[in-house]
């Protein structure tokens, strides 16, 4: 038997289940509505979002949605408010807590997450809204000189504060410090720059005692930047230097790792998911915390209009599909291309 907040990680990472990440700060969201030529206003994205938690089936392959602010108050066209209607389907909510990056002082080409004034009062907020878990992302870019190891520390030490804090109010923090995807640096600088990360962040959760089995880390992948002539790289290889990364990083006491897919295609991620389940078993549970590799099919369909629901809905139940079937190393072309 383990703690409530154990429990609660284990459900989010039961098997054949992820992550939905669905919580698009109003900046982001914009940018996604301004790609299928939709007005973000607060009532398309209500709408969108709706969409997106009343799929029929979706609570077969996702265990839990990660909300924004704004979205954790908004209620559906029936009344109801969003993290009921998740709750009813045995969903977990979950919320953004970090309030976005802004530039790291003397280091002008690096950043740092902001949010931790008044974090434990708004952890109490959120929890009276439903919210069981949290997340908080840091972004590590590579370049020539960078990351700095200022960079890594402060990030590390902010991701320790928000996740001793949500465990205290009894919500399970996701660490996600994610290593960016852009630039032409090699699979190997990701590989070494990943691991760095990880071995700072996971010190500076120990020093403040933050339980490792009451967590659940988000990290990138371990993958060639995007201007690297090797990308995309083969998923077995992918696979292979991830492993090899958390081997030596991540702790076997955290319950899973829940990948963020950071501008990989939809079906690359599933692909490199599926590749390293394939490879199980793992001390943790290896599944998805993606946001765009599950939305983009569903939002491109939706255009927008209420007309698409359906269409809309149909795709996103496919891409969670398939995703779960990469959490048992199961995905097959024949799996992808039956049901579009
Ligand atoms: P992507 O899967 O689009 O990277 O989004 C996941 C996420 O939550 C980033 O913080």
């Amino acid at each position: 038997m383990g703690s409530a907040l154990n429990q609660t990680a284990r459900e989010l990472v039961a098997p054949g289940k992820g992550i939905l990440a669905a919580d698009e700060s109003t900046g982001t969201i914009k940018k996604r509505f301004d790609s299928i030529g939709c007005e973000s206003t607060e009532d398309r994205r209500r709408a969108y979002r709706e969409m997106l938690f009343t799929t029929q089936g979706a609570a077969q392959y996702v265990s839990g949605v990660i909300l924004f602010d704004e979205t954790i108050r908004q209620s559906a066209s029936d009344g109801r408010p969003l993290p009921k209607i998740l709750e009813s389907q045995g969903v977990i909510p979950g919320i953004k807590v970090d309030k976005g990056t802004t530039k790291l002082a003397k280091s002008p080409d690096e950043l740092v997450t902001d949010g931790l004034d008044g974090l434990r009062d708004r952890l109490v907020d959120y929890r009276g809204l439903g919210a069981r878990f949290a997340k908080w992302r840091a972004v590590i870019n590579i370049g020539a000189h960078i990351p700095s190891r200022l960079c890594l520390d402060v990030n590390a030490h902010a991701l320790a504060r928000y996740a001793a804090l949500c465990q205290d109010e009894g919500i399970v923090p996701i660490v996600e410090p994610e290593v960016l995807m852009d630039g032409d640096h090699s699979l190997e600088r990701c590989y070494q720059v990943t691991c760095d990360t990880l071995h700072r962040v996971f010190e500076a959760l120990y020093s403040q005692r933050v339980e490792f089995d009451g967590m659940l880390l988000k990290p990138n992948m371990v993958i060639p930047g995007k201007g690297d002539a090797s990308s995309p790289m083969s998923p077995e290889t992918i696979a292979d230097a991830t492993l090899s990364c958390f081997r030596m990083t991540v702790p076997a006491a955290v319950p899973g790792i829940v990948f963020l897919s950071g501008g990989q295609g939809d079906e690359e991620a599933t692909a490199n998911l599926n590749a390293m389940n394939a490879k199980g078993p793992h001390p943790w549970q290896l599944s998805f915390s993606y946001g765009r590799a599950l939305q983009a099919p569903s939002l491109k369909a939706w255009k927008g209009d209420d007309a698409n629901l359906s269409a809309g809905q149909a795709a996103y139940l496919h891409r969670a599909h398939m995703n779960s079937l990469a959490r048992a190393g199961a995905y097959t072309a024949d799996a992808e291309k039956a049901a579009s």
